[in-house]
């Protein structure tokens, strides 16, 4: 019996303002792969559940609307973007928001949450290849990667990171409460019992911190050739 190749796959996990979405982005068009923003979709739920005014603690009411919320992604018309759907509606500048990144956080914890996501996921790995972007793509989601790396930076730089995009798209943040608001995401995403934020034993671990984007995506395209 001929079996199909294996599509490969490249992992890039890390905390949130490691650089992992520019990153993924960035390697993702220079190996001409598809990308996975799996945070988009934890988002999407968080937002989700939130616009239909459930209480985020609601194991079974997050799950069922885990379950049936309708996730696209979809070119800009421009083609530079990515737009994210959610039931429908354009929530991508919505997603991008830190009040979603908690929420996404908080309904990341419930397990079953995660479980409805699983297939989706999955089915995101075809040729010619795919770049997976988020927290358990190395340890739980796609187990054997050819490719994985984890990215770290410090907590200062990242939330100087985060505070530049935001400041960009207009919002109103201040650094210290983003580095608060980044630092309690981080322990949460790391503590919580089910696919924690944590390296694979097998990933290579870059720091960020001080690195021009360009020197890191040539550090994780090195790691793809090696
Ligand atoms: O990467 P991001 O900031 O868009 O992710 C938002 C939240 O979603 C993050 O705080 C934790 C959760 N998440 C997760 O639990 N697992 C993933 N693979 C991706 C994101």
């Amino acid at each position: 019996m001929i079996r199909p190749a294996v599509v490969p796959v490249l992992t890039i996990d890390g905390p949130s303002g490691s650089g992992k979405g520019t990153v993924s982005r960035l390697v993702a068009e220079r190996l001409g792969w598809r990308l996975l923003d799996s945070g988009a979709l934890y988002r999407a739920v968080g937002y989700a559940a939130g616009a239909a005014g459930l209480d985020l603690s609601d194991v079974e009411a997050v799950t069922r609307c885990a379950q049936s919320t309708k996730i696209r992604f979809q070119p800009s018309t421009d083609g530079h973007d990515t737009r994210v759907l959610v039931n429908g509606h354009d929530a991508t500048d919505e997603l991008r928001t830190e009040t979603a990144g908690a929420a996404a956080s908080a309904i990341a914890s419930i397990p079953s949450v995660r479980q409805s996501l699983v297939d989706m996921q999955l089915g995101f790995r075809r040729a010619p290849g795919l770049v997976a972007d988020g927290r358990d793509m190395g340890t739980v989601i796609f187990p054997d990667a050819a490719h994985k790396v984890f990215l770290t930076a410090s907590a200062a730089e990242r939330a100087k990171r985060r505070y530049k995009q935001l400041k960009e798209k207009g919002l109103s943040v201040t650094l210290s409460g983003l580095q608060r608001e980044i630092e309690a995401r981080d322990a949460r995403d790391a503590s919580r019992a089910v696919a924690p934020l944590k390296p694979a034993a097998d990933a290579v671990l870059v720091d960020t911190t001080g690195m021009p984007i360009d020197e890191v995506v040539a550090k994780v395209l090195a790691v793809v050739q090696s």
